[in-house]
């Protein structure tokens, strides 16, 4: 016999980080009764989610998760226990590009995913709806619902696509006021099930249904569009560099325009995150798979244009420099890809560090949120490239040419030049006058965000070149 669907909600979630965390958070904050298990293979994570400091920096989660946690949010590596007890499962593993074998560079791994389903699968005895939380190509759901049917005829599954939304650095807002909530299904008692769970707190008219394939396809196309209008005002920062118009005037002025509007047009050294980039080249190999070339290449542009700008900005770097930076200090603002996150992944800021580092210079990094062994380990990783293993020369090269430092201003102390990666408020706010004492000259500043106000650098004595300005 199965358990009746119509038990209250209790939610299990595979997946405890930048996504899993925070929503599920949100859920348990938002709706009491509802019991919710987050649950993690990383062991580590799950103590870091049990403890004061959590795995995740993001502003206002610490006191969504206190508020919830020991009454109906839990965080527990009891994966099966976690399933059994649970109606409603989510999946928020991450969904990395593939690395080996077909669509290595493009298609999106889906081991997780697929081990996820399998785990659900395996410790069901009662029906249950599974929701796909993670970006995935779309028509997976199809490789789920048939990994959970062939398990036991005598539980039913329905599976959703229920896609997340939220950016990084304000995701406790927009989960708290979500523009919308996708749910794609085919059966529309789970649908409205899961929807119950929104209402909660979100107004049933910005509860979107559709069919499962336009759920998952709508998250690919929604991330593909916004870093299409990084790309694209970027495109327009080199040609503002090369003639002598201002992008952050001219992204004003077409901002201006209602059908174009003002978001997302600040030029910078490059978007990162885990998403853009893996969800772009995903959406390229699922083009090429169906046979769509000029469509594949149309969006590969984007990833590209990015790459150039990261590149355009190290190589500006070396050239304002007298082209060599061979053995000057350079100080490094910022790691995270944004600000208001710990989060590293595809930052700018490693390419640029790599990029620096090929040129010997000698580089000391401040960032307010992202610990030194993160910073070391991502430098190592990519320094090391695809074989994973690094030289004598690289190995010493990260050892006597990066350093970590507690401040913005210990940073810049001795150094020839400033590059700001990441956009924290507080170099905005910077003793800039004592730090030009401190500095080598003549001082750079390479304003990788344009958010420094560069005239009066200028006017304490700075030699600052900000993105799409001559
Ligand atoms: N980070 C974002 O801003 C964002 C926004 C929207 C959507 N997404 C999507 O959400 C998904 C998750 O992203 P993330 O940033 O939270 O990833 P993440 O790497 O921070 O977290 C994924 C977690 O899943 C765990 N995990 C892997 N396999 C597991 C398994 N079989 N059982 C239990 N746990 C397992 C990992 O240990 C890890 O802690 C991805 O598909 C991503 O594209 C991310």
């Amino acid at each position: 016999m199965t358990k009746s669907t119509q038990e209250p909600t209790k939610i299990c979630c595979l997946g405890a980080g930048y996504v899993g965390g925070p929503t599920m958070a949100m859920i348990a904050h938002k709706c009491p009764e509802i019991d919710v298990h987050v649950v993690d293979l990383n062991p580590d994570r799950i103590a870091q989610w049990n403890s004061e400091k959590l795995p995740v920096y993001e502003p206002g989660l610490y006191d969504v998760v206190k508020q919830a946690r020991g009454r109906n949010l839990r965080f527990t590596t009891d994966v099966p226990g976690a399933i059994r007890e649970a109606n409603m499962c989510f999946i928020s593993v991450n969904t990395p590009t593939k690395t080996f074998g077909i669509g290595a560079g493009r298609a999106a791994n889906l081991e997780f995913v697929e081990k996820c389903a399998r785990t659900i699968a395996e410790n069901s005895d009662s029906d249950k709806v599974v929701v796909e939380k993670s970006t995935l190509p779309v028509r997976t759901a199809e490789s789920v619902k048939r990994i959970l049917s062939s398990h036991s005829a005598k539980v039913k599954f329905d599976v959703l696509s229920n896609p997340e939304f939220l950016a990084e650095g304000t995701a406790m807002e927009d989960l708290r006021d979500p523009d919308r909530i996708l749910i794609g299904g085919d059966s529309s008692a789970a649908i409205e099930k899961l929807a119950d769970v929104y209402k909660n707190w979100v107004p049933n008219d910005k509860i979107i249904r559709t069919n499962l394939w336009s759920s998952e396809l709508s998250k690919l196309t929604a991330n593909a569009f916004l870093a299409q209008r990084v790309s694209s005002i970027n495109a327009i920062s080199a040609l503002c560099e090369a003639t002598g118009a201002d992008v952050d005037e001219v992204a004003g002025a077409i901002g201006t325009d209602s059908r174009i509007g003002p978001k997302f047009l600040k030029a910078s050294v490059g978007f990162g995150g885990s998403c853009f980039q893996k969800d772009i080249l995903n959406l390229v190999y699922l083009c090429e798979h169906f046979g769509l070339p000029e469509v594949a290449q149309y969006w590969e542009q984007v990833v590209k244009m990015n790459d150039y700008q990261k590149y355009r900005f190290s190589t500006r770097i070396v050239k304002k420099m007298f082209n060599t930076v061979s053995n000057k200090k350079i100080a490094i603002w910022g790691f995270a890809f944004k600000k208001d996150t710990n989060d590293t992944r595809e930052s700018a800021a490693i390419y640029v560090c790599r990029d620096l580092l090929e040129e010997r210079a000698k580089l000391t990094i401040y960032d307010p949120k992202v610990d030194i062994d993160q910073i070391r380990r991502d430098l190592a990783y990519l320094i090391a490239g695809p074989n994973g293993e690094l030289t004598e020369v690289q190995k010493e090269l990260l050892q006597t040419h990066v350093t970590v430092a507690k401040s913005a201003e210990e940073a810049a102390d001795g150094a020839h030049a400033i590059a700001l990666m990441t956009e924290w408020d507080e170099f905005k706010d910077a003793d800039f006058d004592s730090i030009y004492q401190s500095m080598m000259k003549p001082a750079f500043v390479f304003d990788g965000r344009n958010v420094l106000d560069s005239q009066k650098l200028s006017g304490i004595g700075f030699d600052i070149e900000s993105i799409g300005k001559a």
